[in-house]
């Protein structure tokens, strides 16, 4: 049996009964743009994350872009990022008229460096006329990047942050007051909830979380034709509404999302155990930070060798992310080359997504891991039953 990569229709089975009430009552009243359910969700999203607003947003690439412009971000401005991303970092950035500008990532954790930020701050030469303006950090893989670190930085040189927590729904950093959620340690945070995140709906939709009102306000604003009320327009503004369809389908997965995301947490530690012995790099959780593993990422000097052996067992992965931005057509007039960012490079050479999803079985699991395994060391043990038994049925697979 094919191991899928994520696993939403396991998803839709939790959540069925109350989507299927909630999409029936939303077709008789027919409020599909805005309405209670859009409401809700912003305010239940919002208070999961500890933060004062949630506004609803029709993508996580939206959420990037109206941010920024909320927070005065345009052109002239340069906005630092990580190059080690999915292009919307950048091309929301480049969207606002900004300049997105690469700084590399810290080896271990593959999340912006602070100390190569800094040296860039220092360095004081500006590829835009008004300079840096803000910084972006990504928390890659679900894994936060340094925030403190970040937020000392943004203040010694007068820059907002604006985080792309896309791929960080509910994970979090230990500070002197418990944990504050990622997304929050910013002047906003944004969020995909693109079907795969682990938070994920049935389409395209995002959301903007900030504790300040006075940008919360702007940001609804534009993502509503920069409407007052029906006909009153304040500025011109985009279209860029979460629809209530999605709310309805949000709210049940955010019942969800505390226990979905310790399952991942789980799984990620059964990974570590059965890989722990062979020559894969395994994802660093630094001392107080908690991923919520929205990819479980290896790294491996055989990353081919390794993918193609999960493929013949028919186990999905992938490569997050094969090129870096820096290298990326859309970024040629950024004028960056190879070798500008090393760690960066390193790391889209190396990298390898195992499967990762609240519904994966342990017998998955060491399924996978067993794969990896093989393709390490063509010679190992396959003694564990599930293994075998898995093994096995691959066995006779082949020989039907
Ligand atoms: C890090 C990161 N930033 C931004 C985005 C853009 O989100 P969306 O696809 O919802 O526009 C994504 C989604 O894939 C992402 O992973």
């Amino acid at each position: 049996m094919r191991i899928k990569f994520v696993d939403l229709a396991a998803q839709n089975l939790e959540i069925r009964e109350r989507v299927d009430a909630e999409m029936t009552e939303l077709h008789q009243n027919t409020a599909y743009i805005g309405g209670p359910h859009v409401k809700a969700f912003e305010e239940e999203f919002a208070k999961f994350l500890g933060a004062r607003r949630a506004i609803g947003v029709s993508s996580g690439t939206d959420a990037l872009r109206i941010a920024m412009i909320a927070a005065g971000i345009g052109a002239g401005d340069e906005v630092i990022t990580t190059p080690l991303t999915f292009i919307a970092s950048a091309a929301a950035i480049f969207q606002t008229g900004a300049r997105p500008v690469f700084v590399d990532v810290d080896p271990d954790t593959g999340n912006l460096s602070p100390s190569k930020l800094r040296s860039y701050l220092s360095e004081g030469h500006w590829s835009a006329p008004n300079g840096p303006r803000a910084i972006l950090p990504v928390h890659l893989y679900g894994m936060p990047a340094p925030m403190s670190e970040i937020n000392e930085i943004a203040q010694e040189f007068g820059l907002k942050v604006i985080e792309d927590a896309c791929q960080a729904h509910g994970a979090s950093i230990k500070t002197g007051q418990g944990r504050a959620m990622a997304g929050t340690m910013g002047l906003a945070g944004c969020f995909s909830f693109y079907p795969g995140k682990n938070l994920g709906a049935w389409g395209d939709a995002g959301a903007v979380v900030t504790n300040d009102d006075e940008l919360a306000d702007r940001i609804a604003l534009l993502r509503d034709h920069g409407r007052l009320s029906h006909y009153a327009h304040e500025e011109f503004g985009y279209n860029a509404r979460i629809d209530a369809m999605q709310a309805v389908v949000l709210r049940a997965k955010l019942e969800l999302l505390g226990e979905w995301n310790l399952r991942r947490r789980k799984i990620a530690e059964a990974y570590r155990n059965l890989l722990a012995k062979f020559d894969v790099t395994l994802p660093v959780e630094p001392d107080g930070i908690e991923s919520v593993y929205h990819l479980f990422v290896i790294r491996s000097d055989r990353r081919d060798a390794i993918r193609e052996e999960l493929l013949i067992n028919d186990i999905e992965c992938g490569i997050h992310y094969p090129v870096p931005l820096h290298l990326q057509p859309a970024c040629r007039s950024l004028g960056y080359r190879h070798g500008d960012f090393p760690v960066s490079e390193h790391i889209a050479d190396t990298v390898l997504s195992l499967p990762m999803h609240p519904h994966l079985t342990s017998r998955q699991v060491v399924r996978v891991a067993t794969a990896v395994r093989t393709a390490l060391q063509p010679n190992v043990d396959l003694a564990a039953g599930a293994a075998k038994g898995d093994k096995d049925s691959f066995a006779e697979r082949l020989r039907a």
